[in-house]
């Protein structure tokens, strides 16, 4: 593209960096709307403005959780691909067995999916707790895949998973703490049953990324090699060396850089190759989660990327567990994953509204005007120096508005300065900083100072959602997510925006965008029209995000609705999971509708006998309070 040429999709495709975070399922179309793919690359194109729109037909409101089936279908055959090629590669004999941690996401839907595509590639559950345990045992029902039950266990757990594996699953209960064997010894006495358990390690290696800390020598969970030791001389004396079927190990969620990986692998390799020793009927080799998703595209191991593929990640795993086994003469295990991040972020895509507009820092001033509107010296300098600049004293310009604006903020604290005056000279001050960052473009090197500029000049869009609800994790980890308008982007974006949400908490704000080389401080966004919608889209938010949102201010759970392709090519909106409604948030915390129906009655009876009200008057608003309970949260 020629510098000056007119603006066009590829631009846009560019800017945002749709080919680098989005992996070949978001685009954007002719009519510069962005599109998703639910097949990848060369598959089928929905638009996401037509989704929207077809969403409001049915009374669908924003903002929306669209869930792409399609794109789950893809990801889980992306990984399985990679590990049948890997394992082909190296000549690996032990095969490979997915296995989806519900913890992900336990959205009732995007389970049923996972399970449906995975029924053939045998996919497996990961369990953390009881209620994941009890969901498990409802929808798992493939004998040939693994139900595998993590986290700290007490007696009615353990009893709950022995169920599964007399109805036939596949369970392995995995050691976290050695207590738990002690009990698996008794239930298996009372209830004549003899369970398959796995050992978690706790490896010296720590993890890589912002879940660093869930791995190395002090991780909350996982056995340390004494307690390994401890444990299977307990099973030898109890003759129960062949309940165990697996060696686990976790070393955290979104593992950035693939060396830590790699030395995880070759521990716990290690660990596999001598525990195998002793137990007969091991069979399984589980790396845990930690495959990353490249959430700003950048490829790096920056926390919000990772510097490897999926490809190289189940080579690296395939090649370091075959030699370990090969030099000790074991025979290959079935690999066992359980990467939920991977599998499930890029299935949803949440779209929200801008309402407005505020604090507009994008500002011009006629400066040749400004004498005729005030005598006051420090606003006549500044706009002075607007009528002075050029691309080479910009520099020495903005240091001179600095200056001249603390002077300004002063005199005015004083009292020196009218209400009318301050506004004019802050006028000037923005405008002039917009003039000066325009005149950087004409500069071969731009000093730091100046590079300042771009996300100081920020206009706000207020978008109706809740960043605590919606997409928690970046305002409590400082996560990137993309993110997009998702019409327009055949036009150029002249606007540089953040993004703040609807929530009374000034934390409800998106500031962090996801850029190559940096983090990207603004938005590019483009004007908004008036009657016009404009909408962002949040992607890649099907990772955890749903389940660790909060209520802030009680904005509850947002509208989702999941899409499918029909056979006839037809877009199908397969399942829709109506959002919260101010009744359910209020119920959440114990509000129940009947009483507060019955004390707002009160407080309008009141007002009717003190004559402030008609009854006819009281009548409609009890109506419209009754009315609220019933509808979304968001605005409408
Ligand atoms: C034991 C276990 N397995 C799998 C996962 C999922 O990992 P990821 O987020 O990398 O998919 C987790 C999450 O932290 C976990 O604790």
């Amino acid at each position: 593209m020629l510098p000056g040429a007119p603006w066009d999709v590829a631009k846009s495709i560019q800017l945002y960096g749709f080919d680098y975070w989005g992996a070949g399922y978001f685009g954007v179309n002719d009519q510069g709307n962005a599109i998703v793919r639910p097949d990848g690359h060369g598959g089928p194109e929905l638009d996401l403005h037509e989704l929207v729109d077809q969403a409001r037909q049915r009374d669908i409101r924003l903002p929306i959780l669209f869930r792409f089936n399609g794109i789950l279908r893809h990801r889980l055959k992306t990984l399985h691909r990679a590990f049948s090629a890997a394992m082909a590669e190296y000549d690996y004999q032990g095969g490979y067995r997915p296995v989806y941690p519900i913890k992900v996401n336990q959205q009732r839907h995007v389970v049923s999916e996972l399970i449906s595509a995975g029924r053939d590639l045998h996919l497996g559950l990961e369990v953390g707790s009881k209620p994941e345990l009890v969901a498990a045992l409802a929808l798992h029902e493939n004998p040939d895949a693994l139900l595998i039950c993590n986290g700290y266990k007490d007696r009615q757990y353990l009893e709950l998973a022995m169920m599964a594996q007399r109805v036939g699953r596949e369970v392995i209960v995995v050691i976290e703490k050695p207590s738990e064997i002690d009990l698996l010894l008794q239930i298996s006495r009372e209830q004549d049953i003899e369970p398959g358990i796995g050992f978690r390690l706790r490896l010296a290696g720590r993890g890589a990324g912002r879940w660093e800390r869930s791995g190395g020598e002090r991780a909350k969970f996982g056995l340390n090699v004494a307690e390994i030791a401890a444990a299977l001389k307990l099973l030898k004396e109890h003759g129960k060396q062949d309940w165990v079927r697996l060696v686990h190990f976790h070393n955290g969620s979104q593992l950035t850089n693939i060396s830590s990986l790699k030395q995880a692998v070759r521990e716990a390799a290690q660990m596999y190759v001598q525990v195998s020793r002793y137990s007969p009927r091991l069979k399984y080799f589980d790396v845990g989660g930690g495959l990353a998703v490249d959430y700003d595209g950048s490829k790096t191991a920056f926390e919000s990327s990772m510097n490897y593929t999926v490809d190289e990640y189940a080579r690296d795993v395939v090649w370091i567990l075959k030699e370990a086994c090969d030099n000790a003469e074991v025979v290959h295990p079935s690999v066992v994953t359980e990467c939920g991040r991977a599998m499930v972020a890029f299935g949803s895509v949440l779209v929200a509204e801008v309402l407005g507009l505020a604090n507009t820092f994008t500002t011009t001033v006629d400066a040749k005007a400004v004498p005729g509107q005030t005598e006051e010296d420090t606003v006549l300098n500044m706009a002075q120096l607007l009528q002075d600049l050029t691309p080479k004293n910009c520099q020495e310009t903005l240091h001179d508005a600095v200056e001249l604006r603390q002077t300004m903020l002063s005199q005015f604290s004083l009292g020196l300065m009218s209400i009318e005056d301050r506004a004019l000279g802050d006028q000037c001050y923005w405008a002039l900083l917009n003039a000066i960052n325009s005149a950087t473009k004409e500069l071969h090197y731009v000093p730091e100072d100046l590079r300042r500029l771009p996300a100081l000049l920020t206009d706000t869009y207020f978008c109706n959602l809740s960043i605590f609800q919606s997409m928690p994790d970046s305002w409590a980890i400082d996560q990137i997510f993309p993110i997009t308008p998702i019409t327009r982007l055949n036009e150029e974006p002249r606007r540089r925006v953040v993004l703040a949400d609807i929530t009374c908490d000034s934390d409800g704000k998106v500031e962090r965008f996801a850029d190559l080389r940096d983090i990207k401080h603004y938005l590019p966004a483009h004007e908004l029209k008036e009657g016009e919608r404009y909408c962002f889209a949040v992607f890649l938010v099907g990772a955890y995000q749903e389940i660790l949102g909060d209520m802030h201010n009680l904005f509850g759970d947002t509208n989702a609705v999941h899409v499918d392709i029909a056979r006839d090519g037809r877009v199908a909106f397969t399942n829709v999971v109506h959002g919260d409604t101010v009744g359910d948030v209020l119920r959440y915390v114990a509000f129940e509708k009947s009483d507060l129906v019955e004390r707002w009655r009160h407080a309008l009876e009141a007002a009717v006998a003190e004559g402030r009200l008609t009854a006819r008057e009281s009548a409609v608003l009890q109506r419209k309070y009754d009315e609220v309970f019933g509808d979304y949260t968001y605005l409408r």
